[in-house]
Parts: structure tokens; sequence; C-alpha cells
């Protein structure tokens, strides 16, 4: 009987952390929504990171939604609502040298949202390439090195005409 109800205690315990870490990354919303629009969103910048030991390896094309642009041409604190995506391919050399985008790997999101305090005010996202949602630990994986960009509402992108 103990051993049961040390079983119980463990997995309500469980539910409970894995519960209130969803609410935390995503006030209470559930799993982010997959930003469906991202490919009629304003194209910010590319950049490729050829080396595969590179954290950021891939071939990266950021977008910004209609509410962002203004802040980030000008600068200073993105409105709520504020989404940008980042979309990462592999990167192939062609036979004549030229580098070209191959596969899809990823999504990145982030959206603006005063309630995540913990992350600065920004919700943190990945995706497969389907649009599933991968699980991360959003504060240690992706907010903790975009403290960095503190300067511009952390966000590193900045918009190239
Ligand atoms: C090692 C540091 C680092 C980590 C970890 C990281 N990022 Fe970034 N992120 C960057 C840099 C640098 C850029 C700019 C990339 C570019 O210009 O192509 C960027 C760009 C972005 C952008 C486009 C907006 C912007 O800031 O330019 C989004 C969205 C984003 N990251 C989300 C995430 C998410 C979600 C995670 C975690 C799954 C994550 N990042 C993890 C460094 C990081």
């Amino acid at each position: 009987m103990k051993k049961i109800i040390v079983i119980f205690v463990v997995a309500a315990v469980s539910i409970f952390l894995s519960a209130s870490d969803a609410v935390s990354l995503w006030s209470g919303l559930g799993v982010p929504p997959f930003p469906k629009k991202w490919r009629s969103f304003t194209h910010v910048k590319s950049m490729v990171i050829p080396d595969k030991n590179h954290g950021l390896y891939g071939f990266h094309h950021i977008y910004a939604n209609k509410g962002s642009i203004n802040t980030l041409k000008k600068g200073g604190s993105y409105p709520e609502g504020a989404e940008f995506v980042g979309v990462f391919y592999d990167v192939v050399t062609e036979k004549d040298g030229s580098i070209t985008q191959g596969k899809k790997l990823f999504y990145v999101y982030m959206r603006k949202a005063d309630a995540a305090k913990q992350t600065g005010g920004w919700h943190y996202a990945a995706y497969d390439p389907q649009g599933n949602y991968l699980k991360k630990d959003v504060k240690k994986e992706c907010f903790e090195c975009h403290i960095a960009a503190k300067d511009s509402d952390y966000i590193y992108s900045k918009f190239i005409e």
C-alpha cells in the first residue's frame, strides 16, 4: 500500500511540475501555436553558418510580422503580439561552388507577450519542419543566449533593405 501511495505522489508531483512549466512558458495558453502565416511575413535578413559543430548551423531566413517592422527599423520596445520566425535549412555546397539551402531543419519563433516575464517578455518556441512543437527548456536553450541582445529588446536581427 505504501508503495502505491509513493508512486501516486510522485506521479501527481510530476504532472503538477510539467503543467506549471507549460503555464509559465506560455501563460496558460498551452502549446504555442505554430505561426502558420510565417511565409507572408516580411523577410528581414538571411545568414549562413556552414560549420556543423556551431549551435546555429544552417542557412537561416528571418521573418517579422507587421506589428514588428516599425520597432525593428526604429528601435525601442516591441508591442504585444510582435512575432519573429527563423527558418533553418541545411547548407549544401554545389559542384560549381555555389551554396544553396537544402532540406528544412526546424523553425524558431518568438512572440512578444508581457506575461512571459521569465523570458524577457517574449514567448520562445521551436518546431520541426512539419510545424510540430519541439519541447525545449526555452529559458535555458533560447532566452539565455538572447539576453546578449537585451539592448534591442532581445532581438538580434537588424533589418536589411
Ligand atoms: C547561441 C545563441 C542562441 C540560442 C541558444 C538561440 N538563439 Fe535565437 N538567435 C540567435 C542569433 C545570433 C540570432 C540571429 C540569427 C541571424 O541573424 O540569422 C537569432 C535569431 C532568432 C530569431 C529571430 C529574431 C532575432 O532575434 O533575430 C528567433 C525567433 C529566435 N532566434 C528564436 C530562438 C529560439 C526559440 C531559441 C531556442 C529554441 C533560440 N532562438 C536559441 C542566437 C541564439
